[in-house]
């Protein structure tokens, strides 16, 4: 019988292995690759080939998974319909996690075994930028668009929501996010879905699982809660006066702290220096102004440093789009690992089934119904 060790929220406790990610203090590897060479170089179908098929793609290989997702991103008829009746006040995710678990019954994919489930998860990848989109189109009265020839997974997101092909440095942006956001091995909504799928249930149930994880602010849901706190303030002065008043409540700041990153965050080094290129360029000095008010106690005082969330919310608001799309654009780059995972965790198998300590009443006999 192994040794009972209690942690909670699991906290330093291996869970399992994994040949995916690495994440640790010293930098994030995806397969062996740092995530600044990885963001540096590659494209975000490059990583999903690298998630799935465990090696970067080639050109042949590249131009392959590029058509795979092309010809998995048109919607059924039945789920935009399905689209149409889901009222405007539900938020993304909530529609997200519904759609995605829609999607299933429409899932074109024979069979389950890992080449089954690979493509399956090329086809999670590619209905799931479709569906924001069209979401999206449909929240501002405006009809879905089919995709648009020869655009990468970033640029399509983008056109199908907006209706024209993104400029360069949109593009290089989200492509940049979805590369950031793909894979960070035990987290709690891939943890979420390996369990999921440790009952070998379905790769569409541990995904929709999966999305009920991310949404919360505590995951995946900080990079709208850290903007929706940075919108609390016009001035640097004000995001100053909040902080001090916040971090003497012991309230939780969006968008700091990690349970694995104790001296910072890879991704968030990374997009936060193309975050301030991007606020150069548009003049926006007091958003920055705001955004370094808040982080320069967190880091100097509590020492507690931004997640990728915390650029990632300001990024995304200086792009101009809504809230309500970020965490959204986080599971649509997400799924790569989460299903990659999910392939993973089939591969060597056990059901996940911690134990607990129980606290509740002592044993004592039912009393009769006249009794209670
Ligand atoms: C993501 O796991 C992953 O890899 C997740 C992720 C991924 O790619 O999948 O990286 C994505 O989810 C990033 C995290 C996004 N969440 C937030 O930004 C929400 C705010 N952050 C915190 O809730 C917290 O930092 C967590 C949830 C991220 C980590 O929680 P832990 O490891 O359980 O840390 P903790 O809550 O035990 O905090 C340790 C101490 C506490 O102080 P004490 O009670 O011991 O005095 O640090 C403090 C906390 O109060 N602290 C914070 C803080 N984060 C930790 N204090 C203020 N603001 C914060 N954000």
């Amino acid at each position: 019988m192994r040794e009972e060790t209690y942690s909670p929220g699991l906290a330093g406790v291996i869970a399992g292995e994994t040949n995916i990610a690495c994440v640790a203090q010293g930098n994030l590897l995806y397969r062996g690759y740092t995530i600044q060479d990885l963001a540096d170089k590659v494209c975000f179908e490059e990583v999903t080939h690298l998630l799935l098929f465990e090696e970067l793609p080639n050109a042949a290989q590249l131009s392959s998974i590029k058509k795979t997702l092309a010809s998995y991103r048109p919607l059924p008829g039945a789920l935009i319909a399905a689209l149409r009746t889901i009222p405007t006040s539900v938020p993304m995710m909530d529609v997200l996690r519904s759609m995605v678990s829609y999607a299933g019954h429409f899932d074109p994919v024979d069979g389950n075994d890992e080449a089954a489930n690979r493509q399956r998860a090329l086809w999670l990848t590619a209905q799931i930028g479709a569906i924001i989109a069209a979401r999206y189109r449909l929240l501002n009265d405006k009809e879905p668009l089919a995709p648009k020839e020869g655009l990468g997974h970033a640029a399509q997101i983008l056109y199908q929501c907006h209706g024209e092909a993104p400029d360069a440095l949109s593009e290089e942006l989200i492509d940049l996010t979805l590369v950031l956001y793909a894979e960070h091995d035990f987290n709690a909504s891939t943890f979420t879905g390996r369990v999921i799928c440790s009952t070998l249930s379905d790769m569409v149930s541990g995904v929709t699982g999966a999305i009920g994880a991310l949404k919360g602010p505590l995951h995946g849901g900080a990079n709208e809660a850290a903007m929706e706190m940075l919108q609390r303030f016009s001035t640097a002065e004000e995001a100053s006066i909040w902080i001090t008043q916040a971090l003497k409540n012991k309230e939780k700041v969006m968008g700091f702290g990690h349970r694995v990153y104790k001296n910072g965050d890879h991704r968030a080094v990374i997009l936060e220096e193309k975050l301030r290129k991007l606020a150069e360029q548009k003049g926006e000095y007091t958003w920055m102004a705001i955004y370094d008010a808040i982080k320069k106690p967190m880091t100097e005082e509590k020492k507690i440093y931004p997640n990728v969330d915390y650029p990632c919310g300001l990024t995304y608001f200086l792009m101009d789009l809504p809230l309500d799309l970020y965490t959204p654009l986080f599971v649509a780059s997400r799924v790569t690992g989460w299903t990659a995972h999910i392939i993973e965790q089939r591969r060597n198998n056990r059901i996940y089934r911690p134990l607990s300590i129980y606290t509740g009443p002592k044993e004592r006999p039912v009393p009769a119904l006249d009794e209670r």
